[in-house]
């Protein structure tokens, strides 16, 4: 399996909107994925393999050193083989070279083994409220 990691990727927005609903267990809601991500983020990571759009990860961002990533997304059939941590990896490298100093996340409890062991965050105290 050859999977190609792209920031800024060309995805249309069908693809991602399947990939999401996949994902996330939601009906597709035929979503402006380009006209979102393009106004408002720094960039995206698309995971491409010859099948098409395998995997996704948007990195939002405030205009200055904080991105923050969103919407991580692998395909079913494709999980636990190091595409969510390659994800992950290509997009904090791309925050860097914009010269971000921080790149958040939050996300539930039972991902920590992904997002603390496998691709690198350390814990720190966040907070949220439901708007
Ligand atoms: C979370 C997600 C993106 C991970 O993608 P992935 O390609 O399967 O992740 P990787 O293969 O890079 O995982 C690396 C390691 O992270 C850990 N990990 C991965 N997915 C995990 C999960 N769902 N729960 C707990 N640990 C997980 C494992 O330790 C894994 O290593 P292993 O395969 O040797 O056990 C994927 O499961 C997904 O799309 N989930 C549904 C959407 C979602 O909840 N996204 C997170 C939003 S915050």
């Amino acid at each position: 399996m050859t999977v190609r990691y792209e920031w800024r990727g060309d995805f249309d927005n069908g693809s991602l909107d399947a990939l999401h609903a996949e994902g996330f267990g939601h009906p597709p809601d035929n979503a402006d994925w380009r006209a979102q991500l393009e106004g408002h983020s720094l960039g995206w990571v698309c995971a491409w393999d010859e099948g098409g759009l395998v995997g996704f990860v948007n990195v939002a961002w405030d205009g200055g050193v904080h991105a923050f990533v969103l919407d991580t997304v692998v395909a079913r059939r494709l999980r636990t083989r190091g595409i969510g941590a390659a994800l992950i990896d290509t997009a904090a490298r791309e925050a860097r070279a914009a010269n971000c100093e921080w790149l958040h996340v939050d996300f539930e409890d039972h991902l920590g083994p992904f997002y603390f062991d496998a691709c690198g965050f350390r814990p720190t105290s966040a907070g949220l409220i439901a708007l």
